[in-house]
């Protein structure tokens, strides 16, 4: 087993006749039966009504699909026990006896489609946004505190009759879930939100019984598992999502949750998952620098000091293969995903039909699940997130079939290919260069994005799956068109340079980034880029990793314009470790034969370096505009440099409707 090898563990596990038996076998969580060991884990999606929190059709919609995807269980987000516990501007509501029927109709829908239908409760406590609630009032907390992120609010010290009351709330909640038809109840103690928060001893600073030692500090989990128990009856299900670290200078040991896990299986619970880190941990939990199982020791802690009720563990454990070895160990007990199912809500039924070569792999690029609290989530490598419900987005056949040429084998050009030849098409799919993956071969040689390598894979297995035509090192041109003819012709070329006019940019010394990442150009010990997007960062971190002094400059008022918060604070903490020295807000002045020139903050600054690698893009509209290609047939970075995201997205689109 070779996690994160980044070279294609998909097909190496399907070409040994990998099974996953352990995976697929059924599972108990008290007295609940699941078909198998695979549990869609609560996603807030913002996608309930903001002034009610009713759940809509969109969101029926979306966890059906989940159920249809062959997960044993599907849970719905975590459901506000108050107001002023809503933390999303779209979250779904459970404080109100007004919201069954809508939750009933979720659970009916979510067990109609062969799922485990399971509920959260969650109050998110400190970090609530009570503005979504309608409420003028202060988040609340085990202890006044400022906030860490400048999103959050400062919140304030809760009362004791104010924690019993939303002790009480949270069994109400759950009694709504049951009411409804949910066949069990997940409790929310995760991630600085109300339990956690009272658990974790960098937030609790109390000196009542709600505070001190850790068996204070558990007081209010105990009490909400003894009124959720109260609420659902003796024999219903109770799963506790609880914090097994907290990735925080500060925070509790990890040895404490192992006694809350025992506490809490003492207190009756049915099954635990554990859970890793908080929104103010020191480092991230789910970024691709942590290896698929990275913690899955956490799991096996808990095992090892005595719980007995089943464990489950999601954070990054987005291959298959991992998940079945570690329940094949013993490790854990079932298998949770949240951002794993939002890129492929069909990973368990390609696992069931023995194909995990066609899963399409989350690789943690975190673009479209973690956005700000307001906006639409999505997903790279799921055009159809959040639009389960949109019939025009489905796969059919043609009316007619046509003979379609694809230019460009990067994730655009292969998608579109993808789809048009699943539509019935005539595809050939062309590329210049000797292989497919356009970019993402680049990408994937960079520092902890090896898995893009495999995303690749599975674009270049499902082109060949489709019937594809593939013709490699044969370059698109007016005249190969011309020879062809055609019906209709979807341009996914790629970016070209975007070679600033500055002088000495045609030195010797001058290289691409493109060039530098293929290893076509030899580059220097010192090292300077001009550039500030994903590409070159992530350049700048390969070549430091490689030994090389790097400087990094760009025009843009922020280096790593377009990487996800949740991973470019890595990188600002690392590349301040490893010393590149980073500048935006710079103007290239020159380039010399032994260094650059560049302006910041009004002064000259010259640096003597070897190498000057460009690692600026724009878009090449060249053969569309050779071919009048309309825009709905030009798709990715072709169109305007982007990302993985907008490729496949648009290769999408272009394969609906060539
Ligand atoms: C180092 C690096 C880091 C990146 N980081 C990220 C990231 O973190 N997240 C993210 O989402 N994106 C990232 N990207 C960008 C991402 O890889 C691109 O947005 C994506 O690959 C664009 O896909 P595409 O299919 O439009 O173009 P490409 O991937 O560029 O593929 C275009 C293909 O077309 C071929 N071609 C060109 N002209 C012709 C022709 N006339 N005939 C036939 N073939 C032709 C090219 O050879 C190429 O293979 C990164 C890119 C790099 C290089
Ligand atoms: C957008 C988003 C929404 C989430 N909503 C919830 C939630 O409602 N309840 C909860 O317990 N965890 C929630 N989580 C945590 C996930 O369930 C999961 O534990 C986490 O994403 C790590 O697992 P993964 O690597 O499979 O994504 C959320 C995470 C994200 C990114
Ligand atoms: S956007 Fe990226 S990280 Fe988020 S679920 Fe999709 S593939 Fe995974």
């Amino acid at each position: 087993m070779k996690p994160n090898a980044g070279d294609g563990i998909f097909w190496e596990a399907s070409q040994e006749g990998f099974v996953f038996e352990h995976l697929l076998q059924p599972g108990r969580i008290g007295k609940i039966r699941t078909k198998n060991r695979i549990r869609f884990a609560p996603q807030i999606t913002n996608m309930c009504d903001p002034e009610t929190g009713e759940v809509t059709e969109r969101e029926i919609n979306y966890l059906v699909e989940k159920a249809k995807g062959g997960a044993g269980i599907v849970t719905a987000q975590g459901g506000y026990v108050q107001p002023l516990g809503k933390g999303y501007p779209r979250q779904m509501a459970m404080d109100r006896d007004e919201n069954i029927p809508g939750l009933r109709r979720l659970a009916k829908a979510i067990k109609d489609h062969g799922a485990v239908a399971m509920s959260q409760v969650m109050h998110v406590g400190r970090l609530a946004h009570p503005k979504y609630a309608g409420l003028d009032e202060l988040p609340v907390g085990p202890t006044a505190m400022e906030p860490m992120i400048p999103r959050f609010e400062p919140c304030r010290e809760l009362g004791r009759e104010e924690i019993r009351e939303i002790v009480r709330l949270h069994g109400d909640a759950a009694r709504r879930g049951k009411e409804a038809g949910f066949e069990c109840v997940d409790i929310c103690g995760i991630n600085g939100y109300f339990i956690h928060s009272f658990l974790c001893a960098w937030s609790n600073k109390r000196t009542d019984e709600y505070g001190g030692p850790v068996e204070k500090r558990a007081r209010v989990l105990i009490e909400i598992l003894e009124a959720v128990r109260d609420a659902v009856g003796a024999d219903y299900p109770i799963l506790l999502r609880l914090n097994a670290t907290d990735l925080k200078n500060g925070g509790s040991p990890e040895e404490e949750y192992t006694r809350i896990a025992l506490m809490c299986q003492e207190a009756g619970v049915d099954a635990l998952s554990a859970t890793v880190g908080m929104y103010e941990s020191d480092f991230p939990a789910i970024t691709s620098d942590i290896k698929p199982g990275q913690w899955l020791y956490l799991a096996e802690n808990w095992k090892k000091a005595g719980v007995k009720v089943p464990i489950m563990m999601a954070y990054r454990m987005n291959r298959a293969e991992v998940a079945e070895k570690a329940i094949a160990d013993g490790v854990i007990d079932f298998w949770e995903m949240m951002r794993p199912l939002m890129a492929d809500p069909y990973i368990p039924q390609k696992l069931v039909e023995g194909r995990p070569e066609d899963i399409a792999l989350c690789v943690a690029c975190n673009y479209g699940c973690f956005v700000a609290a307001e906006a639409s989530q999505a997903c790279t490598m799921n055009p159809r997130f959040g639009k389960e419900g949109d019939e025009s987005l489905l796969i059919k056949p043609a009316a007619e079939k046509r003979k379609i040429m694809v230019a460009g084998g990067g994730p655009a050009g292969m998608e579109a290919a993808r789809v048009a030849a699943l539509r019935g098409h005539d595809v050939t799919l062309y590329e210049k260069g000797d292989r497919l993956g356009g970019q993402l071969n680049l990408l994937a040689t960079t520092p902890n994005w090896e898995e893009w390598a495999d995303v690749a894979k599975y674009f270049m297995t499902q082109v060949r799956k489709a019937g594809v035509k593939v013709e490699l090192g044969k370059e698109v041109t007016p005249e190969l068109v011309q020879e062809e003819r055609p019906d209709k012709v979807v341009v996914a070329t790629g970016p070209i340079p975007d070679i600033p006019l500055v002088p000495g940019v045609k030195g010797k010394n001058v290289v691409t980034v493109f060039d530098v990442l293929a290893e076509k150009v030899p580059v220097g010990k010192r090292v300077a880029i001009w550039g500030g997007r994903h590409f070159a960062v992530y350049t700048a971190d390969k070549l430091a990793a490689q030994g090389k002094e790097v400087i990094l400059a760009t025009d843009l008022p922020n280096w790593g314009r377009g990487i996800s918060p949740t991973i470019i604070i890595g990188y600002k903490v690392r590349f301040r470790m490893i010393g590149i020295n980073a500048m935006r807000d710079a103007t290239l002045d020159s380039i010399t034969d032994t260094g650059i020139v560049l302006i910041h903050k009004g002064e000259e600054k010259v640096f003597e370096v070897d190498t000057v690698v460009i690692a600026t893009v724009q878009r090449d509209r060249e053969l569309a505009e050779a071919l009048g290609v309309g825009k709905d047939f030009i798709a990715g970075d072709c169109r305007a440099p982007r990302r993985v995201f907008s490729a496949v997205h648009e290769g999408y689109a272009a394969g609906l409707k060539a």
